[in-house]
């Protein structure tokens, strides 16, 4: 079973520390993660690192991705990061629909559907995020809110050849808390998310090339809690992946696991 270990940056560190961030992990989990056809990792620097990221991941069995992307290909957007760009710069993924995006920048269910819709055209992989706060949970609402997400992110699209589509279960309320939710409440979200796809696309489709991922305070101790949950094929982690051995660490669970 394919898993994904997936590093969400955010925009913690500055072009130089990420430069070394990623040599460091390059050099504990490359050769290790190349001989593994069952672990997928992936870092997702800020923008403006991605360059210096790509010159340290190049060649490696380490993947880049991308933390937003806008829609359009090119035009008067400024301010605004190309999927041509991001592909021209070695990004095989790239993140949308972050909580922290729908927050603080008004982004909507329609605008993923856009992004993810313009990564799938550049055969980018995308990673949608999709997830409750706590309000909604406490009401009731969690179920509801996740599948609305990802029905109205997905809607009318599909992977295109052989790319994957990564759905990211994080809870809105245990993002950077230190305290993730327990793997089989997150379970029974993923459950509800595989569904929802199998709804929306051929089932061969949803079996070989969406995976339903969780992110939410994962770290080295705890992640081997939620992979080995067979619903739940992969971590997006924010703070723990900020350092190299605690990634190391991550990943060396992810390869211990059957
Ligand atoms: P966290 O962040 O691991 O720091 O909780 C996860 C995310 O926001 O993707």
């Amino acid at each position: 079973m394919k898993r994904y270990l997936i590093a969400n940056w955010k925009m913690q560190l500055n072009e130089s520390e990420s430069a070394s961030l990623a040599s460091d992990i390059v050099k504990r989990i490359a050769p290790q993660v190349a001989d593994s056809d069952r672990l997928v990792t992936v870092l997702c620097p800020s923008h403006l690192s991605i360059g210096e990221v790509a010159d340290a991941v190049r060649g490696t069995s380490v993947g880049l991705g991308g933390q937003d992307v806008f829609w359009e290909d090119k035009g008067a957007f400024t301010g605004e990061i190309s999927p041509v760009t991001l592909k021209e710069l070695g990004c095989n993924y790239c993140i949308v629909g972050h909580s922290e995006r729908r927050q603080h920048l008004g982004e909507t269910d329609e605008m993923v559907r856009r992004k993810a819709g313009a990564l799938l055209r550049h055969g980018i992989n995308p990673i949608v995020c999709v997830g409750e706060t706590k309000e909604e949970r406490d009401a009731g609402r969690r179920d509801a809110v996740v599948i609305g997400q990802v029905r109205a992110a997905l809607d009318g699209l599909r992977p295109v050849g052989n790319q994957a589509i990564i759905v990211a279960y994080e809870p809105v309320w245990v993002i950077g808390t230190g305290q993730a939710v327990e793997p089989n409440d997150a379970a029974e979200v993923h459950s509800l998310i595989r569904e929802t796809l199998l709804e929306m696309l051929p089932a061969d489709i949803v079996e070989r090339q969406c995976f339903v991922i969780y992110g939410g305070s994962v770290d080295s101790g705890n992640l081997a809690g939620f992979l080995e949950v067979p619903v739940i094929e992969g971590a997006l982690i924010g703070g723990a992946s900020l350092k190299a051995d605690e990634f190391a660490r991550m990943a060396e669970v992810a390869l211990d696991l059957k």
